[in-house]
């Protein structure tokens, strides 16, 4: 099992699979959860904190091959 204090899950997910995904990876580090949600416009202005000694999971869809 990982050691660690935090997982941040960070995502993009306009229809919700990308974060559910995220979600079942994170839950299995057992570890704390703090989500990060990219996905309303408000999102834009966010700032983040450094990441230190966490794990950061980030999930994105794919559009047209890519990921946005
Ligand atoms: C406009 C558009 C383009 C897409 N293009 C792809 C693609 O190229 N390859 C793929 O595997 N899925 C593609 N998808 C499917 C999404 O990646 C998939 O539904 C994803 O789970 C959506 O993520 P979300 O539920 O987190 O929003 C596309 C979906 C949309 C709406």
């Amino acid at each position: 099992m990982l050691n660690v204090d935090l997982v941040k899950l960070v995502y993009f997910s306009p229809t919700g699979t990308s974060k559910k995904v995220a979600a079942a990876i994170a839950e299995g580090i057992h570890s704390k959860i703090e989500y990060v949600n990219l996905t309303p416009p408000a999102a834009n202005t966010i700032e983040f904190g450094e990441f230190r000694d966490d794990i950061a999971i980030i999930a994105v869809p794919v559009y047209a091959g890519r990921c946005p």
